[in-house]
């Protein structure tokens, strides 16, 4: 028995699947006997949960590691780790600069007590073998959220789409769906904590699949076993997303009405060369359809600037695509080449970092536009909000997002994080919806 608990502290980098798996890693480590520190100062065990995505992601979090060094260095008996993609993908790299004492890849996480305990004794550890199987069902989460409100829910794991850019798939191994049933009863769980928003993660949760349940199937299940609970789902991938989960969407009015479909380029040349399975014809009558079924769906995108090759006419084709999609909202990024990855093996990364921002420059004007666009096209219109607490800028304002994923702010007393409130759109920054209570 340890006498005095040790305090383990995790920062979090990179995607919501981070978030969820971060939660994992404390309950896991909850069990054991650990407990969380919220500072660094009170740690026993630093640790960081990582993402590879794009260098300056990797370099922001290698700087990091510089400085969770300077504080083991200072108290004896301090330990550091580094779980996640980036420890997935660099290995012995890490442990060999001699400042980190564990490495854990993202299907590692049950190792982790035994590994702390190796590593408190001045055992370093390593562990990135990546599982078919691991999909951590029967653990129950340490929701990490402020506000107790939004709870994200992992459904799957891994990615088998091998888009050539991306780093993914080697870091967080083969695509496997999780049980269902583990995943309805992690949403009823959730609502009776009090939680009212649950968001289903995948890297492609279009080809969730478990013995036969698909995601439109599972997105029924979920919808109806917590009529209470909204549903929110993220990633869907054009070329999977499909009628029945649109349909299942359309007939479940706690599904909420956002669907964020990265598009990446609006080139079909680059999007090949990215070996995204669809074009740019088959993106914008995907996009069609979900206006058909639900004309009141958000969609949001993700973009690459400056992929490989990439000249102006293919850049032209991506703000032509935007602009005749109108997003509602974008995370807009220029290509990174990722070591390992088939674009970085097959086709140099010759777009000039000028021009990649540049283009990046123009897309994100672009998008700031669209933004606006759609923002004013709610002027007028009533919503169901869910209350995530106090608007960051005016204590006697609440805030919290619609249906469609964007951020209203309105005058309040009488309401509290969880509530649902109906609002009406009076005004509008390119940001938020600012809106009055609705009579
Ligand atoms: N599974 C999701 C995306 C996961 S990564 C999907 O397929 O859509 C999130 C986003 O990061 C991607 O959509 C892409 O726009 C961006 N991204 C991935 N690899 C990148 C790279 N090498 N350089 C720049 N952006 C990248
Ligand atoms: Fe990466 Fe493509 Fe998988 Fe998304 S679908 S995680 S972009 S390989
Ligand atoms: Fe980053 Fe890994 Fe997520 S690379 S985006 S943390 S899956």
């Amino acid at each position: 028995m340890r006498s005095i608990m040790k305090k383990v502290y995790i920062e979090t980098y990179g995607c919501q699947m981070n978030v969820a798996d971060t939660e994992v890693v404390f309950s896991i480590l909850g069990k054991a006997g650990y407990g969380r520190a919220e500072q660094i100062a009170d740690a026993d065990v630093i640790m960081a949960n990582t993402c590879s995505i794009r260098d300056n992601a990797e370099q922001r979090i290698l700087g990091r590691i510089e400085q969770f060094n300077i504080w083991r260095k200072a108290r004896p008996g301090v330990v550091t780790g580094i779980l996640g993609c980036m420890a997935e993908r660099l290995k012995d790299e890490l442990l060999n600069t001699g400042k980190v004492d564990i490495v854990a890849g993202p299907d590692s996480y049950r190792r982790l007590p035994s590994m702390i305990e190796e590593a408190l004794c001045g055992r370093p550890q390593i562990d990135v073998l990546l599982s078919r199987e691991e999909t951590y069902a029967d653990i129950d989460p340490v929701r990490m959220d402020k506000n107790g409100v939004s709870a994200f829910i992992s459904i799957m794991r891994g990615c088998n789409n091998v888009c050539s850019y991306c780093v993914v798939p080697y870091t967080r191994g083969a695509e496997r769906s999780r049980d269902w049933k583990s995943i309805v009863r992690e949403a009823c769980d959730c609502f009776s904590r009090g939680y009212r928003e649950v968001t289903l993660l995948g890297q492609n949760v279009d080809s969730y699949n478990y013995e036969g349940t698909d995601f439109a199937a599972l997105l029924k299940t979920v919808a109806e076993a917590v009529p209470g609970m909204r549903i929110r789902f993220s990633t869907s991938n054009p070329q999977d997303i499909s009628d029945e989960v649109l349909l299942t969407m359309a007939s479940h009015p706690n599904v909420c009405r956002h669907i964020h479909l990265p598009v990446q380029s609006g080139s079909d040349r680059i999007l090949e060369k990215m070996r995204r399975r669809y074009t740019r014809e088959w993106y914008l009558s995907r996009v069609d359809r979900i206006r058909e079924l639900m004309p009141d769906c958000a969609i949001s995108t993700d973009v690459i600037a400056g992929f490989c090759s990439e000249t102006e006419e293919d850049h032209r084709d991506t703000l032509s695509l935007f602009e005749k999609v109108g997003f509602d909202a974008a995370y807009m990024f220029y290509y990174s080449e990722r070591p390992g990855t088939l674009a970085a093996r097959k086709y140099p990364d010759d777009v000039d970092i000028a021009t990649k921002t540049r283009r990046l420059e123009e897309i994100i004007a672009l998008q700031n536009r669209l933004s606006l666009e759609s923002n004013r096209r709610d002027l007028g219109k009533e919503f169901m909000v869910l209350v995530e607490g106090p608007s960051k800028k005016n204590p006697d304002e609440l805030c919290g997002r619609n249906p469609q994923n964007k951020m209203c702010v309105w005058a309040d007393k009488a309401h509290k994080a969880g509530d649902f409130v109906r609002v009406k759109v009076r005004d509008c920054t390119q940001a938020t919806l600012l809106c009055d209570l609705a009579e």
